[in-house]
């Protein structure tokens, strides 16, 4: 009878000890290398079979379902703690690819492929960052920015800037002279000896949805007031943003000389007053964020000049454009931009490239190639532009600062 009681006990114990024996992988799949990389698409991928397969014992955050912990013997393993995250990433994947009791063996259920994404999932997990995804441009509900500056080249875009308090942005448009392909081009410094026009502009951002702009800008002495107000944002549901664009120009340039029996088309006498002076440039932009590099823009543009001069060649008092911009980011910090503005004048067609350079959240720099040098649009449309391959290019820069 003694004895065997003392076998039971030895033999409870012995299970006993068994069941605290941890669970360890063989020394060769420590060895195994993880073939995956940290990006999006693996972690996507991890996080769907994890939430789908493990999250029911092992807790959508990996510590372990508090109903599972308590009723399971072995308790579901805390995925996130020091004992698992200490293994290399073979030791997790053999365990997940053989399993031990409850926990099943997934080698038939998940390829190894998916197997390896788990397992770079479960290293995120630990890292406390579970419940944040990387945010792709179309997720459901999330808003998307097609562009991070209120202007691009030339073209104004449907950004604006998102506040809580106060904040102020600074911007500087600078086109150098024209030069060509020839002698000249380095003996005025590829235009940069050449005059040369400027536009300084102050934001002012007034709600999400509104903000507002002035600015002066060297040729036509012009200063201007601009508005823009945003009607709708890409959403994942939403497929655009669209917004409304306004913006007053007044020349300060001196009033033209005429004679004093000029006269208008229709033949009233002709007199300069400050109407005469004023630009008005209107637009529908609707921009999209097609992929995380991506973004185009188009918009519908009327400018309008209250006085048009008696020349035979640009006899209207209005242009009607449809400027395209493009983005097309090359790196963390970097992108190529692209704008063509077709539009009704016949010697005008703004093409400009540029390049931008260390672009943060706050700050863009950009190096443009174009074919025009005036900056405000009520002065760019009226003006002809360069042929690129007959009279050569402008260089400039642009730079826009939020503070
Ligand atoms: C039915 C519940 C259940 C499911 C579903 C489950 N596990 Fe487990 N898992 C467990 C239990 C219980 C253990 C502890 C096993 C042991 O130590 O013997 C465990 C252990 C583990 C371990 C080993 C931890 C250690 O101590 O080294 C890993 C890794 C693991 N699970 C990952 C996963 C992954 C990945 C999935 C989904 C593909 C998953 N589990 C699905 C119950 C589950």
């Amino acid at each position: 009878m003694g004895k065997k009681l003392i076998i039971l006990l030895i033999g409870l114990s012995f299970f006993n000890l068994k069941a605290q024996d941890q669970w360890k992988a063989p020394q060769d799949a420590k060895l195994l290398q993880n073939p995956l990389n940290d990006e999006a698409p693996v972690l996507d991928k991890g996080e769907k079979i994890f939430k789908s397969l493990c999250a029911s014992c092992h807790g959508v955050d990996g510590t372990g379902d508090p109903v599972m912990v308590k009723t399971m013997n072995p308790p579901p393993a805390d995925l996130t703690s020091k004992h698992v995250q200490q293994q290399t990433d073979g030791e997790i994947y053999w365990k997940i690819t053989e399993g031990n009791g409850l926990m099943a063996s997934y080698k038939s259920i998940l390829s190894e492929e998916e197997r390896w994404a788990v397992v770079k999932y479960i290293r995120k997990l630990a890292k406390g960052q579970h419940v944040e995804k990387p945010k792709h441009p179309v997720e459901k509900s999330g808003e998307v920015e097609a562009f991070s500056f209120s202007q691009l080249i030339n073209a104004k875009t449907t950004h604006i800037r998102q506040t809580d308090g106060f904040s102020l942005g600074f911007g500087i448009q600078h086109r150098f002279g024209a030069t060509k392909f020839n002698n000249d081009m380095l003996k005025n410094f590829f235009g940069l000896d050449l005059a040369s026009n400027i536009r300084f502009n102050f934001e002012f951002p007034v709600t999400k949805k509104l903000m507002f702009e002035v600015g002066r800008t060297r040729y036509g002495k012009f200063y201007d007031l601009g508005g823009k107000y945003l009607l709708t944002k890409q959403t994942g549901k939403m497929p655009v943003s669209i917004a409304v664009y306004e913006n007053i120009a007044v020349t300060t340039e001196n009033p033209p000389q005429y004679s004093e029996d000029a006269t208008f088309s229709d033949g009233r006498k002709f007199e300069y007053k400050f109407m005469h002076r004023l630009y008005y440039d209107t637009q529908l932009i609707i921009s999209r964020k097609f992929c995380d590099r991506f973004s185009g823009e188009i918009a519908a543009e009327l400018v309008w000049r209250n006085l048009t001069p008696a020349t035979p060649d640009d006899e209207k008092a209005y242009v009607i454009a449809v400027p395209l911009s493009f983005r097309f980011k090359t790196g963390l910090k970097s992108a190529i931009d692209l704008e063509i503005m077709p539009n009704t004048h016949k010697n005008t067609m703004p093409i400009s490239l540029a390049y931008e350079i260390a672009s943060s959240g706050n700050h863009v720099f950009q190096i443009t190639i174009t074919n025009s040098d005036r900056l405000l649009a009520q002065n760019l449309f009226f003006n002809p532009t360069v042929k690129y391959f007959k009279d050569g290019f402008m260089l400039g820069f642009n730079l826009i600062r939020y503070f």
